[in-house]
């Protein structure tokens, strides 16, 4: 069974810098003894995006400090508040496809896992280039017999809320790519810093709160959006043969335990 576990929006700063009141380094120091502790079997971990607050060359070396520490195989993309060249610099080339932006195709466990950079420099909305969508074509023909599952930073599928205004903009593109596969088993992002599934034209569709602050559904268009101190939360993704769950793990400001059964 293949076991993969998905953090998005870290948010790093340099040392001694919050973002919105949070030690968002602290936090990802949680996530990555959280994901030490209680998915050290899983196969990959993959971080979507937003791996920093405001592409700073210095979080990206804090990143790297905890990325080494975990007990798993780590695989990253960006998001709209990383700097794709700042990342590239402490990471290396070897994070770009041919395509030059931050996308992987990995086969593990009878699984094809696409990780995709959707950062457009300097704008919150988010977009796939036509190279990318090219190279997406591919790795999906090529894996045409095995179960895929797709990690984004961006939402590609509508969540009806005012998050849509920094959607993937090219989504229906996107779509159209994906629906060669005849076995799409989840499209998973981040971005919104909230939880949300979805079928959108016929496929499965996720986001995942993350590791900064947390907002609540934002169902009311007129209502200010309180940011939450949590949950933080990982993805938690068990594939078999015939399906794929996509569990939530919040590992901080997760339920208190009112008795353990
Ligand atoms: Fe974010």
């Amino acid at each position: 069974m293949l076991k993969l576990v998905v953090l998005s929006d870290l948010h790093l700063r340099p040392e001694g810098v919050l973002s919105h009141g949070l030690d968002t380094h602290d936090r990802l120091v949680q996530g990555i003894d959280w994901l030490n502790r209680m998915h050290s079997d899983a196969d990959l971990c993959v971080l979507a995006g937003d791996l920093v607050d405001l592409g700073e060359k210095e979080a990206y070396e804090r990143l790297k400090h905890q990325v080494v520490r975990a007990k798993v195989p780590v695989e990253m993309t960006i998001g709209n508040h990383d700097d794709r060249d700042t990342f590239v610099s402490v990471f290396g080339d070897k994070v770009l496809s041919e395509t030059g932006h931050v996308d992987k195709a990995i086969d593990v466990k009878g699984y094809r896992i696409i990780i995709l950079d959707s950062a457009i420099t300097g704008e919150p909305a988010g977009r796939l280039e036509p190279a990318q969508l090219t190279w997406l074509a591919a790795r999906l023909d090529e894996a045409a017999d095995k179960p895929v599952i797709v990690v984004i930073h961006h939402h590609a599928n509508p969540l009806m809320t005012r998050v849509d205004k920094i959607i993937l903009q090219n989504g229906m593109a996107f779509a159209q790519v994906l629906s060669r596969h005849k076995d799409i088993r989840q499209v998973i992002a981040g971005h919104v810093h909230y939880t949300s599934t979805a079928i959108w034209k016929g496929i499965p569709f996720t986001t995942v709160a993350g590791g900064h602050y947390s907002v609540q559904a934002m169902l009311d268009p007129e209502k200010p959006v309180p940011r939450l101190t949590g949950p933080a939360q990982m993805a938690v993704i068990l594939g078999g043969k015939d399906g794929t769950t996509v569990h939530f793990d919040d590992y901080i400001n997760g339920n208190p335990v009112l008795s353990v059964g």
